[in-house]
């Protein structure tokens, strides 16, 4: 099977086409082209992303990065099987324009249409990569989106724990503004935290030791501000000590909890994998510790390679076979979804920022 992924829901405009079998035990798959156009010098100047700018920039692009991603792959529209879009979560105006675009398309070519759950795209993408089977562990840390799920099958989802305010990857970014590294914060934050002194500043690892698995921020990137202010001027040794130890804390944060995770998800399933993935995977100390916890806990650890953990389309084209295989099309009247939680069952969280 030869399917198309379109992904449109945030600054990356992506198509790409993947050819998959579904048949064995564990499914195999190969992106044949892809293409990535990041927006970020549109953005950069506003200091984040600006949804009315990212679904004008999706709306120019797109439609030449398909005819370009197929022409890469050496293949015509009567040789697809399916076409597939994010349809939600996330910026409204850029996953219309995806979703729209993959309607037409598979109209025009008599194709069906699969409506990708974004997170589920980021969720699958280890199954592509490493063929880890169900059920598995996923800790998904993105710019928008903190969460600790147990992966039971293709559309099936158990949250063990979630962000109670910001994301990681929203976090990283407040962060970079507040020391002037710019926009995208994470890669920025890694790069100056290389040079820093993470113990020159004590900063609060929230949730520590506390109950379940849920996620907090705020005030870790509160008591980064505080420093911040009180500090005279900020040299640049100040700026690569303080992102070394807001990155130790966020690390050691999210390790604690993911350790919590391990434990609940072993007592429950059969699985021995963790995953990660979602832009913040991109991070090395978060791969490190991470590597730790599998390691003491006897579990093998995946974590995708950079290019497929931060958003693309190759995970939204592998998401769409997962989902045809198993005859899960979807009507062209299909509405995108701005809020599209994997697990319905779990309750809603309120905090600011808060997106699932
Ligand atoms: O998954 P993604 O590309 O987009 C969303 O769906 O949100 O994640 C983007 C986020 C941004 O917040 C960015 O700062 C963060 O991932 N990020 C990183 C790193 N690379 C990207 N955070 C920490 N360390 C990195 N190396
Ligand atoms: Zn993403």
């Amino acid at each position: 099977m030869i399917i198309l992924g379109i992904e449109t829901s945030c600054d990356e405009t992506a198509a790409a086409v993947v050819q998959g079998d579904m048949g064995g035990t564990v499914p195999r798959g190969r992106a044949l082209a892809q293409t990535v156009l990041s927006q970020i010098a549109d953005h950069k100047p506003y200091g984040g992303i600006v949804p009315e700018i990212a679904a004008r920039a999706h709306l120019t692009h797109l439609d030449g990065l398909i005819v370009k991603t197929m022409a890469d792959a050496g293949i015509g529209y009567g040789d697809l099987d399916a076409v597939a879009a994010t349809a939600g979560p996330g910026l409204i105006g850029g996953v219309i324009v995806g979703v729209m675009t993959a309607k037409a398309l598979a109209l025009a070519a008599r194709l069906p249409f699969v409506a990708v759950n974004h997170l589920e795209g980021h969720a699958l993408t280890a199954r592509l990569t490493d063929g880890v089977n169900f059920p598995f562990l996923l800790l998904l840390v993105s710019g928008g989106h903190c969460q600790l799920l147990a992966v039971e099958g293709v559309g099936r989802y158990r949250r063990l724990g979630t962000t109670v305010d910001d994301a990681a990857g929203e976090a990283f970014d407040k962060v970079a503004k507040m020391l002037g590294l710019g926009y995208p914060g994470g890669p920025a934050i890694e790069r100056a935290a290389a040079t820093g002194d993470a113990n020159r500043f004590p900063f609060p690892r929230p949730m520590k030791g506390k109950p379940g698995c849920d996620f907090s921020f705020s005030g870790l990137k509160t008591a980064v501000r505080l420093v911040v202010e009180a500090l005279p001027q900020l040299s640049v040794q100040d700026v690569a000590d303080l992102a070394a130890s807001f990155q130790a804390a966020l690390v050691e944060a999210i390790a604690d909890r993911v350790r919590r995770a391990v434990a609940a998800f072993t007592a429950a399933y059969q699985g021995r994998t963790l995953v990660v993935a979602g832009g913040v995977a991109a991070n090395t100390a978060l791969r490190g510790a991470l590597q730790n916890i599998a390691d003491n806990a006897g579990l093998k650890f995946v974590a995708p390679p950079l290019a497929l953990c931060t958003d693309n389309a190759v995970m939204i084209a592998w998401a769409g076979l997962e989902r045809i295989h198993l005859g899960l099309t979807d009507p062209l009247d299909f509405r995108p979804r701005p809020r599209w939680p994997l697990d319905p069952t779990a309750p809603a969280r309120h905090g600011a920022g808060v997106k699932a």
